[in-house]
């Protein structure tokens, strides 16, 4: 069983939003396999980009959200159930807003900061770029 080295190996460790020096994509598995203990069987999914850029979403202090956390989401940024069958090993993250505010959620699921956007879709932006480039001078 792989848990961060922070995380307590008890299944009954409270669940948190990740820090800033936790990587998202080991907490929203770290979750996944809590909640879904039979999920171990499955292999594991890498996230697929829905977007290259963030969406710029209006939320509500106090409303419960899904951030879509697999990438197949016909709602993006928010979870609409398809990763049950286009992703079973990944799980949305769900957050409340603290207060009204428009955010910048993350649309290439490479970030750090889950569900916010960290700028990491400029990795993904550039590594398409250089794939698309090594596929023009093959
Ligand atoms: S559809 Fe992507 S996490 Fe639910």
């Amino acid at each position: 069983m792989v848990l961060h080295p922070g995380a307590s190996e008890s299944p009954r460790c409270s669940i948190s939003r990740p820090t800033s020096s936790e990587p998202a994509r080991l907490h929203i598995r770290r979750v996944t396999t809590l909640w879904r203990p039979w999920r171990w069987a499955f292999p594991q999914v890498t996230p697929v980009p829905a977007a290259r850029l963030p969406y710029r979403v209006k939320l509500s202090a106090g409303k419960h959200y899904a951030w879509c956390a697999c990438g197949h989401s016909k709602k993006q940024p928010f979870c609409d159930g398809t990763h049950r069958t286009e992703a079973p090993s990944i799980a949305p993250l769900r957050f409340t807003a603290d207060k009204d505010r428009t955010a910048l959620l993350c649309a290439c699921k490479q970030t750090k900061n889950a569900p916010y956007c960290d700028g990491s879709h400029l990795k993904v932006i550039y590594r398409d770029v250089v794939k698309s480039l090594k596929g023009i001078f093959k």
